[in-house]
């Protein structure tokens, strides 16, 4: 009996925040593996801000999502059928196998789960996000004990791993996100200071909380919060470049920084990371992560929407700000 596969694809390119209609929710009958391919039932789908831009006709670090096409999307399956691959039937696997029920895909584009955190920390801190905060952090921000770390988006999947890593080693770490209640939960993960964007005004926040300048800037968010930061640089700052939310449904130009000759007052850098680079590395950072998460010293937080149908509506969660944690969704 063939399977029936219920899947999105990608109906229309969205001008700002994408739309119900941008989306196709359909059915497709699942594809028998062929030799060295596999048949993976997906469990849980992550959600990433990095979607709205392979909505996008432009060039990228990726191509973009063609139309028609089903909806890329990082995903943890349970391998269903192996057709002579090296994974057997009920393994836990992580890869890019979209927003479906069912993946059939090469045996090399699916990654084994270690079975030493619940599956969704695969998607989070043991998985992309955590990554791109380790990496982003430890390789391009180089934060020395002592140092002042500041991290945007700071309550999200990356920044709460930014500001934890950040305390690990042994900087003061100060957080910005919006509204109180993420503010309380940056302070409760040990957080030196949290600042509310939302609430008044972030450079004389940054000024209170940052008495002797940033010395690493990680910026998840770009716009007018980027600005404030690159007022508020130490000497020879380092700023990384993971990302600009606020930038992402922009109908108009994107913002840019004013400020940026404070690079050259401050002889400081402004490096763009992308995760993908350091593909390689990974299980470093899964078995020093894992430690420090067997330590107590690394929380990680996921806020899990059930149900594939409600996928459009998901996304758009992330850029209401209304997720609490690594946004995914359960299948
Ligand atoms: N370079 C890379 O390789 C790479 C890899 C992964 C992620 N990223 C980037 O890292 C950033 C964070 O991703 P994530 O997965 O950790 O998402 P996330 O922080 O878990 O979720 C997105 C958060 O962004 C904030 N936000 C949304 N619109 C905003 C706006 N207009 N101004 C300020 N903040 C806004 C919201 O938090 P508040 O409630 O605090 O506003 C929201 O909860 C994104 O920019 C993403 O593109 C880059």
């Amino acid at each position: 009996m063939t399977l029936v596969n219920h899947r999105f694809t990608l109906a229309a390119r969205p001008v700002g925040l994408p739309s119900p209609t941008d989306f196709q929710h359909g059915e497709a009958p699942v594809r028998e593996p062929a030799a060295g391919e596999l048949l993976i039932k997906n469990r849980y789908i992550s959600l990433d801000p990095a979607m709205r831009g392979w909505m996008n006709d432009a060039r990228s670090y990726v191509p973009p999502i063609k139309l028609g096409e089903v909806f890329r999307a990082l995903a943890i399956g349970e391998v269903v059928t192996s057709n002579g691959a090296p994974l057997a039937p009920g393994d836990h696997v992580v890869g890019l196998f979209g927003v479906q029920e069912y993946a059939t895909v090469a045996a090399k584009e699916a990654t084994k789960i270690p079975p030493i955190a619940p599956l969704p920390v695969f998607l989070s801190t043991l998985g992309m996000p955590g990554f791109t905060a380790y990496f982003g952090l430890l390789d391009i921000g180089r934060p020395q004990a002592g140092e002042t770390v500041v991290v945007s988006g700071a309550a999200g999947a990356v920044g709460a791993v930014v500001g934890q890593i950040a305390k690990i080693k042994g900087c003061r770490a100060v957080g910005i996100a919006g509204g109180a209640e993420k503010c309380a939960y940056l302070r409760a993960l040990g957080f030196d200071a949290a600042i509310d964007y939302k609430a008044g005004d972030l450079g004389a926040a940054l000024r209170e909380h940052c008495p002797s300048g940033i010395d690493v800037y990680f910026d998840n968010v770009g716009g007018e919060t980027l600005d404030a930061a690159l007022a508020r640089l130490a000497m020879r700052a380092r700023i990384v470049i993971c990302g600009a939310i606020s930038q992402y449904n922009a109908t108009g130009k994107m913002a840019g920084p004013a400020n940026y000759l404070s690079l050259l007052v401050h002889r400081a850098s402004m490096t763009g990371m992308v995760v993908m680079d350091y593909a390689a590395r990974y299980p470093e950072a899964i078995a020093e992560m894992a430690g420090w998460m067997a330590a107590g010293k690394l929380t990680s937080k996921e806020h899990i929407v059930r149900g594939l149908a409600e996928f459009p509506r998901a996304l758009n969660m992330l850029f209401a700000g209304e997720n609490h944690g690594k946004l995914i969704l359960e299948v």
